[in-house]
């Protein structure tokens, strides 16, 4: 497989990665072949895998503070968080993803990298997914759902003070626009936009960020049930 912005990789890859660019080079071929041949990547983005893939997830890492938990959730491919994991080791990343086959794939990938990151099979929203996986730092999602119920699934994972991590891309103001009354009922603060990774991809990354600043929808009927 001939990547199409292999060029960029070396220079800006050891900036991103350090002495990790092997393991991401090799993230990269298990994308580009198993990834593609078990229908977890659609083949027209193999080509273009690097950029807008695994730079563009790994360039987060800007926001996410050092040695944070972080829940992965919608993980698919492992995007964002195994490029997260390879450049940035301090973190302990769980990737949340219902799907058999796709969490089959990413153990085995995982596996093979010999990365510390763990996949829980299971939907966010899920009480047995927020009782094991709650109280994180951060949560990102990349391309799993609009902004409103991207917080009502993530929010409740994160302790008070944590952040949610939406990527996006150039819907991002009008899912503010649209959504923000939405998620501060869900227990976030005033979502605001992020970019990430300039002078290492063009264009950089877009983020919403929403801060947890109150108890969520699910504590509130913890609490009722006692
Ligand atoms: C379009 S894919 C995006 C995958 C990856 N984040 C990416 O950027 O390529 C959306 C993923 O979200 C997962 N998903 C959908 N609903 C979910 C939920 N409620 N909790 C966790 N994952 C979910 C799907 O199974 C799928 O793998």
């Amino acid at each position: 497989m001939v990547l199409d912005d292999a060029p960029a990789s070396t220079d800006v890859g050891n900036r991103v990665f350090g002495d990790r660019l092997p393991l991401a080079l090799r993230f990269v071929e298990h994308l580009t072949t198993s990834g593609v041949e078990r229908g977890l990547i659609g083949p027209r983005e193999a080509a273009r895998i690097w950029d807008r893939h695994v730079l563009n997830c790994a360039v987060v890492a800007e926001l996410v503070p050092d040695g944070s938990r972080l829940v992965d959730v919608g993980s698919g491919a492992g995007l964002p968080g195994i490029p997260l994991s390879l450049a940035r080791p301090d973190l302990g990343i769980v990737l949340v993803e219902p799907l058999a086959r796709r969490v089959e794939w990413l153990r085995e990938v995982i596996a093979d990298l010999g990365l510390l990151v763990e996949v829980e099979r299971g939907r966010a929203e899920e009480a047995s997914t927020r009782r094991r996986w709650e109280g994180a730092d951060v949560v990102t999602a990349r391309a799993v759902a609009p902004l409103a119920r991207l917080a009502g699934w993530c929010l409740p994972l994160l302790r008070p003070g944590g952040v949610m991590l939406a990527v996006k891309g150039v819907t991002a103001s009008s899912e503010i626009e649209r959504d923000g009354a939405a998620v501060r009922r869900a227990g976030g603060g005033q979502a605001r936009i992020e970019r990430c990774g300039s002078g290492i991809v063009d264009p950089p990354s877009t983020v919403i960020v929403v801060e947890r600043v109150r108890g969520t929808g699910s504590d509130r009927a913890r609490r009722k049930r006692g």
